[in-house]
């Protein structure tokens, strides 16, 4: 019973201390707060959440070089590369390009893909004299804004890809004019040069190479 009797003479002075120590705690745990785009009886346009600063630059988003985000200087097309071009460059070009743009470009940039085998407009080669001359600022000028039929690929290929790519299309460009005298001294070409086979469905594969054995989803019927 002692037991008993001394918790009822404790039970009041615990109570007291735990409602002081709870009232210490209270500070910060209420507040005047939003919920997420709850309207706001404070601001004019009623919107609790606020719309930045008139000028706010998200940051990595200043875009303070032009030329590398748009290939223009005073609206026209530059021709330069805005950084040095490297063996790690044109490699990530060319796996860019025949990502992205083979489908309708072709492998050598040729104009002849697939999707122009589909009714889809065929684009010019790019061996074309124009296209040859054109600054290298126009080439990614196409990529990030499109021309004519053919959508930009602002937003499937990064800034930097779309340089890599203009690149290797330069690259394609001399690899469908050149001639012996722009191999350099020492090395050798392999000749004859490999080659690429239809396969029947607008693809090509080296001729060493075996085809692939038609799927049900892939391919056509032979
Ligand atoms: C869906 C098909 C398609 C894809 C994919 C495509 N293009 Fe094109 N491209 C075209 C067509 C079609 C034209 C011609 C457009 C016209 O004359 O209306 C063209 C034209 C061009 C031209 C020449 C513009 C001129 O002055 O004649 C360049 C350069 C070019 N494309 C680059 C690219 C690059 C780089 C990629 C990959 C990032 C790409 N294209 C992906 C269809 C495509």
């Amino acid at each position: 019973m002692g037991t008993a009797l001394n918790l009822r003479k404790v039970l009041p002075a615990l109570l007291a201390l735990i409602a002081i120590t709870a009232g210490c705690r209270i500070d910060m745990h209420i507040q005047p707060y939003y919920r997420p785009l709850a309207k706001s009886e404070f601001f004019a346009d009623d919107r609790s959440a606020r719309l930045p600063v008139e000028g706010t630059v998200a940051r990595g988003d200043l875009r303070e070089d032009t030329y590398f985000y748009t290939g223009k200087i005073g609206g026209n097309p530059g021709d330069y590369m805005p950084f040095p071009v490297t063996r790690e460059v044109l490699d990530r070009g060319r796996e860019r390009y025949n990502i992205t743009c083979t489908p309708c470009h072709g492998r050598v940039g040729d104009g002849k893909g697939f999707i122009p085998t589909r009714g889809f407009r065929q684009p010019p080669s790019f061996h074309i004299d124009r296209l040859r001359k054109a600054p290298i600022g126009y080439l990614f000028d196409v990529d990030t804004n499109g021309f004519g039929v053919m959508p930009d690929y602002a937003a499937q290929v990064a800034p930097r890809d779309r340089w890599c790519i203009a690149a290797y299309i330069r690259a394609l460009q001399l690899s469908q004019n050149a001639t012996s005298a722009d191999v350099p001294a020492g090395q050798k070409v392999p000749s004859p040069a490999p080659k690429f086979r239809d396969i029947g469905n607008g693809a090509t594969l080296p001729e060493a190479e075996p085809a692939p054995p038609a799927t049900e989803t892939g391919g056509e019927p032979k």
